[in-house]
């Protein structure tokens, strides 16, 4: 029960704002009904005065008054079709905003957890979904049940044993309504789920497909076949369940007609009403079955609809990071690794981390593949939250400043770059929004992106492709560290980016950082003991733990961890 009522709460508070506009194309609905009615009521005139009694008087008014009738019901048809999907693509809209504004503030660690292919397919499939629901219903349904009460007032009116052969037919009405509607419900859930995982698949298709060539294909179309035809399965379910419900409401339908004119035949011969009371209820019996059909596809569509809502509710209770605390403007005097300990799931990924870091210092961070170095690096810019121990960033604990100032602060190069598929300029943009183009071609000229001036035909307007195709790794990853330049971070964080770059290049860049950010704290996680020749002191991680730390020499001296896999191996590991 209490779900339901946060359902509906939930409709009502995105609706509230536009109330007006529901409300006017309720007034619409009413007159649409209103004038439906009046054409049912006024058909008995049409048959007794003018059919029966030949009367051309009343012929004139009766055609005057449908006239009046007819562009009333115009102006209400207006009313409620206009109105009421305009509220409707407003609510949208703002969910579409609420929606991104969620995903970008969502905790980073939601997104490890969930599938993005289903996220959004929540985003487009459902609020898609949303929209054909909510126009069936709403104001709609509101019409129709105003069109049936004036029908009902109407057939009463003109006869009311004749009524009662409709009255007959309601407990079937709700039976089928109750079966047809459950099963739908089901199937409507089940395809929207379904839809979202086509949309996954096609999503990872898509993004990988140089390694998905470079595999098996088939295994990706024998699994795609199978997410198909269970789409194809669902969506078969769903419309039958449809048309037997839509069907099971027209048979009971005809036979309550068949039942009328039987009835009433029999009532005519018998003198007992005219043929223009028994015409006037006949047309208000067909306008009433199709108000009453439209009114059990909507009672289905409300099946369908709580659903929809749910999976939209999802994407609206993402966690979100809280950005408050005080701000942080710039290390002063040394970052602290303090007993810093992090599980994720079962797995003890750092175990006990103490690391001091002065201002202004270079660390180098070197281990083993896994070892924990990204992990490490990543806690400052609030990428990973759930340490315990803590972290000082000078006085104050990581976890008490802002994480927006600390982002603002912390520049990071990580290991994999992410080009967005817009223009050069955009995706330089993002690391300084007011830079003028001499200084986004500046910062391309000290990241050795020169490149661009040659190869790009529309310099910085030349559109990148989807995660910056047109561009080769290393392209990439200087533009990502021309974003460095443009940022000048505080803290700078490498996180081998280097690696993908030639030998020639990467003493260029290092040479480049070193000099950019000649003043700087920097930790620069690296495989090459070129990019060491910088740094004040050297850390070794292994297994989650500080094993070593010390410079280069002294490293060496102590014929460790370090002298047997960075020296010994030669230049990389
Ligand atoms: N979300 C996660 N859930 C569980 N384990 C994770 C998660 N992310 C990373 N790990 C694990 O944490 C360990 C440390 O990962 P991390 O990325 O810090 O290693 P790394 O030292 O940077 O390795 P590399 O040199 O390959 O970049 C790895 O064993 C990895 O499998
Ligand atoms: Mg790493």
């Amino acid at each position: 029960m209490k779900e339901k009522n946060n359902f509906l709460g939930f409709l009502i508070r995105l609706f509230k704002p536009y109330l007006i506009f529901i409300i006017l194309g309720i007034i619409g609905g009413l007159i649409e009904s209103g004038a439906l009615a009046a054409l049912a009521f006024i058909l008995k005139n049409v048959v007794d005065d003018v059919f029966v009694n030949k009367d051309f008087e009343s012929l004139k008014w009766i055609v005057g008054v449908i006239i009046v009738i007819a562009a009333a019901k115009q102006i209400g048809f207006f009313l409620k079709e206009y109105l009421y999907p305009y509220a409707i693509y407003k609510v949208v809209q703002n969910l579409r905003e609420k929606i991104y504004l969620n995903l970008l503030n969502a905790e980073p660690s939601f997104f490890i957890k969930h599938p993005h292919g289903d996220l959004v397919s929540r985003a487009t499939n459902d609020l898609e979904a949303f929209v054909n629901v909510m126009k069936l219903l709403g104001v709609n349904l509101v019409a129709q049940i105003f069109t049936v009460i004036a029908i009902i007032i109407v057939l009463i009116y003109r006869d009311w044993k004749l009524f009662t052969i409709f009255i007959i037919a309601v407990p079937f009405l709700v039976i089928a309504l109750n079966y047809f509607g459950e099963k739908r419900k089901k199937y409507s859930q089940m395809l929207q789920e379904g839809k979202g995982e086509y949309t996954q698949m096609l999503n990872q298709t898509i993004t990988g497909i140089e390694v998905v060539k470079l595999f098996n294909k088939d295994i990706f179309l024998r699994i795609f076949r199978k997410l198909n035809q269970e789409l194809f399965r669902r969506e078969k379910k769903n419309v039958f369940y449809e048309t037997f419900y839509l069907s099971s409401v027209e048979i009971i339908a005809y036979l309550a007609t068949a039942g009328i004119i039987y009835y009433g035949g029999y009532r005519i011969i018998h003198g007992e009403i005219t043929a223009g009371d028994f015409f006037s209820f006949l047309g208000g019996v067909l306008i009433l079955v199709n108000s009453l059909q439209i009114l059990q596809r909507g009672a289905v569509q409300l099946k369908a609809l709580s659903p929809i809502v749910e999976r939209i509710q999802f994407l609206l209770n993402i966690p979100q990071e809280k950005d408050e605390g005080i701000e942080f403007k710039g290390l002063k005097d040394r970052i602290l690794y303090d007993n810093v300990r992090l599980k994720l799931g079962e797995n003890e990924i750092l175990k006990g981390i103490n690391l001091e870091i002065k201002r202004g210092q270079k660390v180098g961070i070197v281990g083993l593949t896994g070892s924990g170095k990204s992990t490490i690096v990543k806690i400052l810019p609030a990428i990973i939250k759930t340490y315990e121990g803590n972290v000082f960033l000078d006085e104050h604990e990581l976890r008490e400043y802002s994480i927006s100032s600390l982002r603002r602060k912390i520049g990071m190069l990580s290991q994999d770059v992410f080009i967005f598929n817009d223009t050069l300029r955009n995706n330089l943009l993002i690391a300084k929004p007011d830079a003028t183009d001499e200084e986004l071609i500046e910062a391309l000229k000290k990241a050795k992106a020169d490149f661009v001036f040659e190869k790009l035909e529309k310099g910085l307007d030349t559109p990148l492709g989807e995660k910056g195709s047109r561009l080769s790794g290393g392209e990439r990853q200087r533009i990502s560290i021309a974003r460095l330049f443009l940022k000048k971070p505080d803290i700078v964080i490498v996180d081998e980016a280097t690696s993908a770059l030639d030998v020639e290049t990467e003493e260029f860049i290092t040479e480049q950082l070193n000099k950019e950010f000649k003043n700087n704290t920097m930790l620069m996680v690296t495989h090459r003991l070129k990019t060491l020749e910088i740094v004040d002191k050297i850390v070794v991680v292994e297994n989650g733990k500080i094993v070593e730390e010390g410079t280069e020499e002294e490293l060496i001296a102590k014929k460790g961890i370090f002298y047997k896999f960075f020296v010994l191996s030669g230049q990389e590991t």
